[in-house]
């Protein structure tokens, strides 16, 4: 949710601050804009649209500088046009500044700036920032106490870098919104998300809620707001460019489907001791969850799905589980207490509404885990503790790889914990390790022959598109419709099988394809259901084995390799995840970057 970059170093700032926002676009991707000074003025190219846009609309104007700042907004006050993209500058055009984040009093700021005649050219919450500055420069504060002052003032989220006409230095601030440091020899960056820098560097800070920082073209100084040094310490990232590139794929999205066996090998890596067949989880001993009476499941979206299958998966093991809406967590969590186990699934480790709900349980006493793909997170770092799924940089804004590997984490996190409550192994262990093992093999399969671009071929122009699931297949038809309507723009709904008739059949035309998820636990009710809407004219595209009965009656397949029934359903889920891909691809549409979303949400 909108994207930070800042470059202070020798040579012109303009590429790398173009590449930094390209490689953030994913997210937000509403409006774009750029500010570089040499010393003598600030300079600053804006606009609405991505920004390829805005590179073209730079063309060949000389933009030169040595420092710099650069934003790609996902709107959030005021609607995507030229003024309401970032940078912000004051009247003056002294003072530039990009900001991620919601400033919750900027009403009461503008008004009080209003009445010392400061005029205002945005809807944005963002531009009270430099009109701050600029105030307490009037006063005749230096830029640096200025700078503080401002921020001081600010109540809400934030991530906030500035630069002010005249010198060589990035002013940057962090509350609630992600901030990292990139340092290379001489040169260095800012910005909301590792991949922005990568091209230059791999060596990175991640700041801490309270942080100010001073970059200059000697160093980088840290601080907490008043001005007292604090230590960060330089972290190595394993992630490398080319990763996070598109290399040969028309999109990011297919390439993150491909990399999936990857991913998943890398989640498993060390994580099953081949020497006495049990689950090794790095930080957590056998034992650890011996004194939890139940176990919450809290995330959003993709993620959610994902811990809707981590929750089904611990009952079924006989642990009491539930999985619950992170935005609605607040309102409707069950009983916590400090026998409570509270599990964030995100992906970003930066999503608003999963932070909130696991400060609410960590406030009310719960023990937190987060399963999520970024070390240095807000989540990984205000968790008890992180359990990271190692799927690499996912660009897509539809979630694809990191749904199969945080559904494999809470598999092997589900594992552990009925161990520790029940005393002894879960008797599916011994049966779940070989095909666990094999997850990466079964995919690299199933992705060498798939049938989804047929599928989606044949069915192209329908009315809605419906997916239903039992069990474990449940969470993955939630997850296919969400894949498809994202993507597509296609109305599309999942649903458990058996709710099907309850209402949802009065939707059901020829015109309605239903694709049905088998994932081996009671497939003949599933097939009943999908044969309901068949009667009635629906297409049904049978998810599951070949040889599997559903295949004779339905009327198109798409096939996953033979599996234990806790692993099909994330077989089933690729299969969807192709299908929305090829849908998508078919109307055009812009995969990898939906309208009206981003890929990290850093607003409630
Ligand atoms: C959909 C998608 C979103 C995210 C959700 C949570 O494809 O990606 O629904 O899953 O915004 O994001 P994280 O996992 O970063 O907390």
């Amino acid at each position: 949710m909108c994207g930070i970059i800042g470059r202070v170093g020798d040579g012109n700032a303009l590429e790398p601050l173009l590449t930094g926002l390209e490689n953030l676009e994913y997210r937000g991707y509403d409006s774009a804009g750029i500010a570089v000074q040499n010393g003598a003025g600030i300079d600053v190219q804006k606009r609405s649209g991505k920004v390829d846009e805005l590179r073209e609309s730079i063309g060949d104007t000389v933009l030169e500088g040595e420092v710099g700042i650069g934003h790609t907004r996902w709107s959030t006050h005021g609607p995507p046009t030229d003024e309401n993209a970032h940078p912000h500058t004051d009247e003056t055009k002294d003072v530039a500044v990009v900001h991620n984040g919601i400033i919750e009093n900027y009403a009461e700021l503008k008004s009080e700036l209003s009445d010392y005649g400061h005029t205002f050219t945005s809807d944005t919450d963002t531009e009270v920032i430099p009109h701050l500055i600029q105030f307490y420069l009037d006063e005749g504060m230096d830029n640096e106490a200025a700078f503080r002052r401002a921020i001081d003032e600010l109540e809400g989220s934030y991530a906030v870098t500035a630069m002010l006409s005249g010198e060589h230095v990035l002013y940057a601030a962090r509350q609630g919104s992600p901030l990292v440091v990139g340092i290379e020899d001489g040169e260095y960056f800012l910005a909301s998300d590792v991949p922005a820098f990568l091209e230059y560097t791999d060596s990175v800070v991640y700041l801490e809620d309270g942080d100010v920082v001073i970059v200059d073209d000697d160093g980088v100084e840290y601080t907490d707001l008043e001005g007292n040094p604090v230590t960060r310490e330089p972290e190595t990232v394993e992630w490398d460019p080319e990763q996070a590139g598109k290399g040969e794929y028309d999109h990011f999205m297919l390439k993150e489907i491909y990399e999936q066996p990857t991913a998943l090998a890398q989640a498993l890596e060390g994580r099953i001791d081949p020497e006495n067949g049990r689950i090794a989880l790095e930080n957590f001993e056998p034992g650890t969850f011996a004194d939890i009476s139940s176990v919450q499941f809290v995330a959003c979206g993709t993620s959610y799905h994902a811990a809707l299958y981590g929750s089904l998966a611990l009952k079924q093991a006989g642990v009491q589980s539930t999985a619950l809406l992170a935005n609605e967590y607040s309102v409707s969590a069950p009983p916590i207490g400090d026998d409570t186990l509270v599990v964030a699934v995100t992906q970003s480790g930066e999503t608003a509404d999963t932070l909130n709900a696991m400060r609410h349980a960590k406030a009310e006493g719960a023990s937190t885990v987060t399963v999520t793909n970024v070390v240095g997170s807000t989540a990984a770092r205000e968790a008890d503790e992180a359990l990271f799924i190692r799927a690499g940089p996912e660009i897509g804004v539809a979630a694809t790889k990191t749904f199969s590997s945080q559904a494999v984490m809470l598999t092997l996190l589900g594992q552990r914990i009925a161990a520790d409550l029940q005393g002894e192994v879960p008797a599916n262990l011994e049966s779940l390790l070989p095909e666990l093992e094999a997850m990466p093999d079964s995919l690299e399969a199933l992705l060498e022959q798939s049938d989804a671009e047929a599928i989606a071929e044949r069915y192209e122009n329908s009315q809605s598109y419906f997916f239903i699931g039992r069990g474990l297949g449940f969470p993955v038809a939630l997850e296919g419709a969400l894949k498809f309507k994202e993507i597509t723009y296609e109305h599309a709904e999942g649903f458990a099988s058996g709710e099907l008739k309850h209402g949802p059949l009065a939707l059901v035309t020829p015109d309605t394809p239903v694709f049905a998820v088998f994932n081996g636990v009671e497939d003949e009710k599933t097939l009943k259901n999908a044969e309901e809407a068949q009667t009635r004219g629906a297409p049904v595209v049978a998810v599951c084995p070949d040889g599997h009965r559903a295949v004779d009656i339905a009327d198109a397949h798409l096939a996953i390799p033979e599996t234990e029934p806790d692993l099909a359903g994330l077989l089933a889920n690729v299969q969807l995840q192709l299908v929305s891909y090829y849908a998508a691809d078919l109307l055009d549409r812009p995969i990898d970057k939906p309208r009206n979303l981003a890929k990290s949400v850093t607003v409630e």
